[in-house]
């Protein structure tokens, strides 16, 4: 589906957006003003989230500050519009090896990627559930399918987030609130732009947002892409033990 045609068909009015600073965010944030939404963005750099777009209106916050989250969702709902669609971006990726194992570094990427997520959820489900609708989406990350070397800090945590998803899904459903989680494969994004190894099938951020918005405006459960990359992942992802590490070690580790 082209950007105008997604445009065209967008089932909400007010959004939320984490991580809306650079990246996948940021892009969604930016077609989601261009349709003529209201956007609520937030993350750490307040300066980074002015003067996007006269339909983005900036919230800074940190995800993993609980109470910060709750008064924003609060702040966001009083002075725009109850928010019909939240998009949780805000993440934050560090390669290690097994020989790096740093439980601050652990504890840091799961605080902001996975806790960040639930901090919003705590805010937002209550207010949803009252109105009978809502819609809730994260970034997880194909790497959440299955664990990859240098991903031990970060995997777990989109992991995380697609069980999570799996776990609430179905309960939200009857009270009238969508789950969406978002698994991208690469993107060219600040996050990327140091990996030291070849990143197959990379995207583009805008395109990105556009299949994220195209999959949310969908409804669907599961938002991934791009294709080709996914179906392998996925076909990894039924392999047994032996044959997945097999491949791992001849074709990443070498
Ligand atoms: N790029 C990829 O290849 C890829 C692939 C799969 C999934 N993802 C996921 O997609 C999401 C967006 O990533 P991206 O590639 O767009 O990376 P990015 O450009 O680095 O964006 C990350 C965003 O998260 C925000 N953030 C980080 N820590 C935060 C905190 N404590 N509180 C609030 N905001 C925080 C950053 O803003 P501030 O620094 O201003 O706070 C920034 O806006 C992430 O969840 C990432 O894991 C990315």
């Amino acid at each position: 589906m082209s950007t105008a045609a997604i445009q065209k068909n967008l089932p909400w009015k007010t959004v939320w957006i984490t991580g809306a600073s650079t990246g996948i965010g940021r892009e969604i944030a930016l077609l989601l003003a261009r349709a003529g939404l209201t956007v609520a963005a937030s993350a750490r750099r307040a300066d980074m989230l002015t003067g996007l777009h006269p339909n983005i209106h900036a919230y800074p916050l940190d995800v993993t500050d609980g109470a910060a989250v709750a008064q924003t969702v609060a702040k966001i709902e009083h002075e725009l519009a109850p928010i019909d669609l939240a998009i949780m971006a805000a993440g934050v990726y560090q390669p290690i090896s097994a020989d790096q194992i740093d439980p601050a570094v652990f504890s840091s990427l799961m605080g902001v990627n996975y806790q960040g997520v639930v901090n919003a959820l705590a805010s937002l489900l209550p207010v949803m559930r009252v109105r009978g609708r809502g819609h809730v989406a994260w970034i997880a990350s194909v790497a959440g399918y299955r664990g990859l070397p240098k991903a031990a800090a970060y995997g777990p945590t989109k992991a995380a987030l697609i069980n999570l998803a799996e776990c609430l899904k179905p309960e939200l459903q009857r009270q009238g609130i969508t789950v969406s989680v978002v698994n991208p494969g690469f993107v060219a994004t600040p996050m990327t732009k140091d990996n030291d190894f070849p990143m197959p099938f990379l995207m583009q951020p805008n395109e990105a947002a556009s299949r994220t918005i195209a999959g949310l405006a969908k409804g669907k459960f599961e938002v991934a892409f791009p294709t080709r990359f996914v179906a392998i992942l996925k076909f990894a992802r039924c392999l047994p033990y032996g044959l997945y590490f097999w491949i791992i070690s001849k074709a990443i580790l070498k």
